[in-house]
């Protein structure tokens, strides 16, 4: 075999197989005059020997090679590089076998004796070719991974966007710093981190770090010696440990205590940590996902969490858009819940009626989606029917709207006099876009039909959408918001 590089910006890297020297070397000084790098074989185990040491770009092959049938070569070049687009020479007796070789996967054939012109259009094709296919595929890969995160419902714009980082960073080894108010899916993103990453068949470990007293929470985490304190009979294993290979999740980093900040602050930097009582350190290869609910900048400056600790978790922040802000998602949620939790309770609840709907549309949900999911969750033990009814949306003591009750301001009274006074403006750009929001999930993100109900012509209405950058399909998919989905 014999290996010609070409000049320093090859155009690919191409590979010809043909028992005749004359013929090989022409090709390859006229492949090489356009610019491809070339190797050349003669025979047929010179060529897979190639193909196993490099990776060619495309290959041309003789279909009746001295000692084989060029098809055979294909599908064993093919074997070791799949993707590798094959040209086939043949001549004109053997037609029917490069039509042969075509369906067994060669791109295209040329029978000889061929031009250069004709040779270099056909490779430059096969390339072009396969450059898209690659393409396709990233493309379908980024989708699929950006995508399949089934069990989050993510349809606005501010979910997605956290879908989207999280699709990005999944798989680097990177902190992950999750800050949402309580409710907003900081868990159930943790775990998608997890589950989306290489680490995904590790252990996934979750501990709250404001659920245990400083000392029981550092013997969970770092483990401990038998006799490193009262109680403590057997050596344990900590959480970390556990994590080994996975990653560890802890929420409410914000209340860690300052003496545990310190230890915690060196697994970061060294990945290694002494047990409660041991002399003996461990390491640990674990990724590290934080949460918090708490202003963390804050805490830093009134000196309460360590800044170096804090600029060690704040990696890669993703912020978890409160409920309130994300109005869209609240038919899909709640569409999602009813599905999940009729499952579960084996109460056959089909849907939701479009005024039970407007109301989980028109609350503020302080409590965000796990105030939703408790809300589905009442009402589905409640209702007596196959549908969620208003009265049994809602009407639960902890999560009763903190409004006036509508009756006696109006469901968009809510809007401007809830909380401190808004002003006239601010007021009616709330409303407006609530407004738009219900008018469109009602509708099912039919626009011509919202625009009829809401007494506007197509094109105002659409000039409104683009004023709230709401987005139209957001809402389609949703189907008839007063059932739940199939
Ligand atoms: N986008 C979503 N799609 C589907 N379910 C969700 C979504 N967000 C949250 N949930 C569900 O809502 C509930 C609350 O979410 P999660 O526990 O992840 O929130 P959190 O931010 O960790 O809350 P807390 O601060 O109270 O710990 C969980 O049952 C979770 O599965
Ligand atoms: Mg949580």
């Amino acid at each position: 075999m014999n290996k010609e590089n070409g000049q320093n910006l090859s155009a690919g890297k191409l590979l010809v197989v043909d028992d005749d020297s004359n013929l090989i070397e022409l090709v390859a000084m006229k492949l090489k005059g356009a610019n491809y790098e070339v190797a050349t074989a003669l025979k047929e185990e010179d060529a897979l020997k190639a193909a196993t040491d490099d990776v060619f770009d495309l290959c041309i092959v003789d279909l009746k090679l001295a000692g084989r049938n060029g098809i055979s070569l294909m599908t064993e070049l093919h074997s070791v590089n799949p993707e590798m687009p094959v040209i086939i020479l043949t001549g004109h007796a053997s037609v029917e076998s490069a039509v042969e070789a075509m369906k067994k996967g060669a791109y295209s054939y040329l029978t000889k004796p061929f031009n250069t012109p004709e040779l270099l259009l056909q490779i430059e094709r096969a390339l072009e070719n396969r450059r898209l296919n690659s393409e396709i595929q990233r493309l379908k890969e980024l989708l699929q991974e950006r995508y399949d995160f089934t069990n989050i419902i993510a349809k606005s714009e501010g979910m997605r966007k956290v879908l989207d980082v999280v699709s990005r960073i999944a798989c680097t080894e990177s902190t992950v710093f999750l800050q949402g108010e309580s409710g907003t899916g900081k868990e159930i993103v943790a775990k998608a981190i997890h589950l989306a990453s290489t680490r995904r068949n590790k252990p996934f470990v979750a501990i709250n770090c404001a659920a245990l007293p400083a000392t029981l929470l550092e013997s969970e985490l770092f483990g401990h010696e038998k006799g490193s304190f009262t109680g403590a009979n057997r050596s344990t294993k900590g959480l970390l440990s556990q994590a080994d290979g996975g990653t560890i999740f802890l929420d409410e980093i914000g209340d860690m205590p300052p003496s545990l900040q310190a230890k915690l602050l060196r697994v970061l930097q060294e990945r290694e940590f002494y047990p409660v009582g041991s002399e003996k350190s461990v390491q640990v290869d674990v990724r590290i996902i934080t949460a918090t609910n708490k202003d963390l900048q804050a805490e830093v400056k009134e000196g309460n969490f360590r800044e170096d600790l804090y600029y060690r978790l704040h990696v890669i922040p993703i912020h978890l858009p409160p409920l309130r802000e994300r109005k869209e998602d609240i038919p899909h949620l709640a569409n999602h819940f009813l599905k999940i939790i009729s499952q579960q309770m084996k109460k056959e609840v089909k849907g939701i009626t479009p005024q039970a709907m407007q109301k989980l549309m028109l609350h503020d949900w302080p409590g965000n989606v796990r105030e939703l999911e408790n809300t589905l969750e009442y009402a589905v033990a409640m209702t007596p029917l196959d549908m969620i009814t208003e009265e049994f949306v809602l009407q639960t003591k902890n999560s009763v709207p903190q409004t006036a009750p509508q009756q006696e301001t109006g469901p968009q009274m809510n809007i401007a006099l809830n909380g401190p006074v808004k002003s006239y403006k601010d007021a009616r750009y709330l409303f407006e876009r609530d407004y738009l929001v219900r008018l469109l999930e009602l509708c099912g993100g039919k626009a011509s039909e919202a625009a009829k109900l809401a007494g506007k012509c197509r094109t105002d209405f659409y000039e409104l959408l683009r004023k709230h950058e709401i987005k139209i399909e957001n809402f389609k998919a949703a189907g008839n918001v007063a059932h739940a989905p199939q």
